[in-house]
């Protein structure tokens, strides 16, 4: 993983860079980084805040069947195990793909796959993880967003977090083909959503329940008030009490 990679200053989105560069041929592993972005979104076209200070980076990846199934726990894991190489701090993971510290969001992860033919041609995993800018200098994401320098009180190096992830997430991926179920198993014990009271949004519907289970191909069964269990496969959970 990192083989190639790419540095651009300042870009729109390394997301679209790198679904640019996938799209015409880049090999797997290819890592496109810059130090700012003008464009860049997140999961359901939300703007993602990006100047300078923090880590925006998007991974091209090819991968089979059994690496595309848990190719967020992978990358979820990696990027938690090296914020906690790298700074001692303990990332939790929030459902589906998103790394909070406190309760509030320190990473945000998009994964967006190019499926031709019913087979997977590219995956790019973008992340924007919020190292050395104080998160709280924005009002809108005041209590929503923090970084790690708001929890360190130090600067925090983005090139060693950046080494760490690549070293954590090329042992997770390529452990997907045969550790699948073990990597679940750790994904699922780091994840706070587990148990607890949820709003959630799925497509048009909304519920209101508990997390009662996550599946091993990464959904969620939540119960409702009423007693019905609901089967998410993808969504947006907001923790009622975090
Ligand atoms: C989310 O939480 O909704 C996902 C945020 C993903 C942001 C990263 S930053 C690097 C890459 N480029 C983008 O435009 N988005 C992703």
């Amino acid at each position: 993983m990192g083989r190639e990679i790419i540095y651009l200053p300042e870009t729109a989105s390394t997301q679209t860079t790198a679904m640019d560069m996938a799209r015409k041929g880049s090999q797997e592993g290819t890592l496109v980084i810059t130090g700012k972005q003008t464009e860049g979104h997140g999961r359901l076209k939300r703007l993602w805040v990006s100047p300078q200070g923090n880590i925006y980076m998007s991974l091209i990846l090819r991968p089979n069947q059994n690496q595309l199934s848990r190719l967020i726990m992978a990358a979820s894991l990696a990027v938690s195990f090296a914020i906690e190489n790298t700074t001692g701090l303990i990332g939790e993971l929030k459902w589906p793909n998103d790394i909070l510290i406190d309760g509030k969001k320190v990473c945000g992860m998009l994964v967006e796959n190019d499926i031709r033919d019913g087979q997977v041609n590219f995956s790019t995993v973008g992340l924007g993880i919020n190292v050395n800018t104080d998160m709280q200098s924005y009002p809108e994401l005041k209590g929503i967003a923090t970084s790690l320098i708001n929890h360190t009180g130090k600067p925090v190096s983005c090139e060693k977090l950046i080494v760490s992830f690549l070293h954590e997430f090329e042992r997770l991926y390529l452990g997907l083909n045969e550790y699948g179920e073990c990597i679940f198993e750790m994904w699922r014990k780091r994840l706070i959503t587990l148990g607890k009271e949820v709003d959630v949004t799925s497509g048009k519907d909304t519920y209101r329940g508990i997390v009662e289970s996550v599946v091993p191909d990464g959904s969620l069964k939540i119960r409702l008030a009423d007693g019905n269990l609901v089967h998410i496969v993808a969504g947006d959970v907001s923790l009622r009490h975090a």
